[in-house]
């Protein structure tokens, strides 16, 4: 299998996991990236039966709605029962590296209101140590030399994602050459940087459930 059929093995099994637990009132936290706009087709699937989702980003706002499902505001939402998304990197832990797609600060705001986060991914996100992919930061604008010092005081190479700007009108900077060795503290330590809005690390919330795509089938970690 290649990697997007591994991509759709994930997304399927995650879309049954939800569908297997559907009740009238369940509200469905709904990622963003390739792996869950898979995902979302799956949904499609029994969209007649979803009561309402919360999105991560615009698109895939865009997404749902255009199959007829109902997008709600978190605000609006009592709870959020389930939370499926996407990761750039897990460790054994469940811990992650998100926000490829620069949506990291509203995946880590619907990761920290659901009751259960599922982690989708294909086998290649696995590593023994976040950072080989480039730990993403999302920074107020005005802050971005500033902040892009701290990081250096951290031990990172930071760099300016060109032509990005967050669904919340911020920009991101990407670090590179990190080893993160201990993602929970590195996570705090960013998120004290002043003007840091949020860093896709998901150390301190990791997923509750980890679905890997691999070449010798699913495997579920919890
Ligand atoms: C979006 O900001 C990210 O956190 C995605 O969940 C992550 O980049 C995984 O994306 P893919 O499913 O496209 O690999």
């Amino acid at each position: 299998m290649d990697q997007n059929e591994l991509k759709k093995a994930v997304a399927r099994a995650a879309a049954q996991y939800v569908k297997e637990r559907l009740d009238d009132r369940m509200i469905i936290g709904v990622g963003t990236g390739s792996t869950a706009n898979l995902f979302i087709e799956y949904l499609g699937e029994f969209r007649d039966d979803i009561y309402a989702t919360v999105a991560s980003s615009e698109e895939t706002a865009r997404r749902l709605k255009a199959l007829g499902i109902e997008v709600m505001d978190l605000n609006a939402a009592p709870e959020v029962s389930i939370y499926v998304d996407g990761a750039d990197e897990a460790n054994k832990y469940l811990q992650l590296i998100k926000g490829g797609g620069g949506a990291l600060t509203r995946e880590k705001i619907i990761a920290a209101v659901a009751r259960e986060f599922v982690c989708i991914a294909d086998g290649s996100k696995m590593v023994d140590v976040l950072g080989t992919f480039p730990l993403p930061v999302e920074v107020i604008p005005m802050a971005r030399s500033y902040v892009g010092r701290e990081i250096v005081k951290l031990g990172g190479d930071p760099v300016y994602r060109d032509g990005c700007i967050t669904d919340n009108g911020n920009i991101i900077i990407d670090i590179h050459n990190m080893n993160i060795v201990d993602p929970r503290t590195l996570e705090q330590q960013l998120n004290q940087i002043t003007g840091v809005v949020t860093n896709g690390l998901f150390a301190l919330r990791p997923a509750d459930k980890l679905i890997l795509g691999t070449k010798d089938g699913l495997r579920t970690l919890t």
